[in-house]
């Protein structure tokens, strides 16, 4: 093209096109527009050597700029990549310009403009000195204000002091750029969240929870986002909540351990009651049964009646323990054996009646153990249950229980026939309340409950998620710290 006809073109827009040449350093181009947007002259600005133009540039822009710069000669990027920099005018006042540049190996080309009257909306309605600024950073949060392409425009004292990267060092960083020790997962899910949230151009704000964990442990935060602007801009607030959802975990638990007492307290008047009417009846049957197995011409169906009375001896015995709040009781040193035994006595006719077959491999019985042995049936009882609840509808239904010695702990688990549990409802199992069973069937109590005595043996319960078929385990000191267990081999 006729260099005055290109010219000519050049002074029609409000930009400059530049060039230059990457070897020398030198500018090889330069549109006379440029005076238009910085206030020096094409002419004074190419007879500047590289380090004087470098030092018209913003302090806090340098770096990203040439790395900007080194990553387009580098890879020759076939599309020009737009960087916005802050330069210093011949007025001594600084102008904010954006440069798209390409280059083709030899030569950088692009073309500037001065985009001081964006910046400006968006710095100057968020600028430090600003009452909205002043605002920002009362916030009791974390706030920062994005483009629709998720780059900071600025954000609050508060995250500029916890990530230690100042509120220039921001500008212009995309999102997700702080390393904030977040797992990998947890972060992708809130860049997505974000992302999903900056194309959706009808969603106008959206909330979410996240959870950072760091060397201060975990925390809870409450992320809001609001777009503002023609553009759609993000203005973006966490909230740390982890004291409320601390709180709200408590009083979860709480509530759960108040019903669970008050079913048990119920339940145990009851099956004391029951146990009572029972037991004098049962005495009587037992001793004719035996009297009757004395005369050899009915000693079987004798024998027979004193097994059944001992059978149903058991099961009241059994409801006595399943229906008590063993919370008060002292540890005592307990035969693991007979924890277990007892506990499958009263299980086996749940088993029997959903058609379950029960094993359990062999282990030493002659491990003793400290605990509050009530307590420690309860939470096996509510392994079985759910197993059998489980496996109810497979064709293979067993469930396997075994006893390992782990040296320091003693270990209890519980597998059945089931394929495993999807994660995303194996995360919610253990909290009070979450249940897949329906109304009045489960209250979904049983594990949390579970967790709170294993956690008052200082021992855990957990779902081993390394297993082919559903598998739970408890685990705790066989000698509690501070015990003064007493010896209690209960028969
Ligand atoms: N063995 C298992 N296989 C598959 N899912 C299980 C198993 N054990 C527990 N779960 C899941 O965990 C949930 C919570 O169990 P939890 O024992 O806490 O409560 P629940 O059995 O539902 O009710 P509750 O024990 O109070 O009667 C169950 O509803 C079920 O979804
Ligand atoms: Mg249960």
């Amino acid at each position: 093209m006729n260099p005055e006809y290109f010219s000519a073109l050049e002074s029609c827009i409000s930009g400059a096109f530049f060039s230059v040449n990457i070897n020398s350093k030198k500018i090889t181009h330069l549109s006379d527009q440029v005076w238009a947007v910085t206030g020096y002259s094409s002419e004074d600005l190419k007879k500047l050597d590289f380090e004087k133009i470098k030092e018209l540039i913003h302090k806090d822009d340098i770096n990203k700029i040439f790395s900007e710069i080194n990553h387009i000669i580098k890879n020759k990027l076939e599309e020009s990549v737009k960087v916005t920099f802050r330069l210093l005018t011949q007025e001594e006042s600084w102008v904010w310009l954006e440069a798209s540049i390409k280059s083709n190996g030899e030569h950088l080309f692009g073309y500037i403009q001065d985009v001081s009257e964006n910046k400006g909306l968006e710095l100057g309605y968020m600028n430090q000195s600003s009452h909205l600024m002043t605002l920002m950073n009362a916030i009791p949060g974390y706030v920062s204000w994005l483009k629709s392409d998720l780059t900071y425009i600025g954000v609050n004292e508060s995250l500029s002091t916890v990530s230690g990267v100042t509120h220039e060092a921001f500008i212009g960083k995309p999102y997700g750029f702080l390393s904030l020790n977040v797992d990998e997962k947890t972060e992708n899910k809130t860049k997505l969240w974000l992302k999903k949230f900056s194309d959706n151009k009808s969603e106008k704000s959206t909330q979410t929870e996240t959870q950072i964990i760091g060397p201060f442990g975990t925390r809870h935060f409450l992320l809001s986002a609001a777009k503002y602007g023609d553009q759609d801009n993000i203005v973006l607030i966490g909230i740390d909540h982890t004291k409320l959802k601390e709180l709200e975990k408590e009083v979860e638990t709480e509530k759960a351990r108040n019903i669970h007492q008050a079913r048990m307290a119920a339940l145990g008047e009851m099956a004391s009651g029951i146990a009572h009417e029972i037991n004098n009846p049962l005495q009587i049957i037992i001793s004719v049964g035996d009297e009757i197995a004395k005369n050899p011409l009915f000693k079987k169906p004798g024998e027979m009646l004193v097994r059944a009375g001992d059978r149903i001896a058991k099961i009241v015995k059994g409801l006595k323990t399943f229906s008590r709040d063993g919370e008060q009781d002292p540890i005592e040193t307990v035969l693991i054996s007979n924890v277990l035994k007892e506990t499958i006595d009263f299980a086996q006719v749940n088993f029997k009646k959903k058609d379950v077959l029960l094993t359990i491999e062999p282990y030493d019985e002659t491990i003793d153990v400290e605990c509050r042995s009530v307590q420690i049936s309860q939470v096996i009882m509510n392994l079985f249950n759910n197993a059998i609840d489980a496996i109810e509808g497979l064709s293979e239904k067993w469930v396997k229980v075994s006893v390992k010695d782990l040296g320091r702990d003693i270990e209890i688990a519980v597998t059945d026939s089931g394929p495993g549990i999807p994660p995303e409802i194996a995360e919610k199992i253990m909290n009070p309340f979450f249940t897949t069973k329906s109304a009045g069937k489960g209250t979904g109590l049983g594990l949390s409950i579970s967790t709170g005595i294993l956690k008052a043996h200082h021992g855990v319960v957990g779902l081993d998620e390394t297993s082919k078929n559903t598998r739970f385990y408890i685990r705790w000191p066989k000698l509690q710290p501070n015990s003064t267990s007493q010896k209690s081999y209960r028969d």
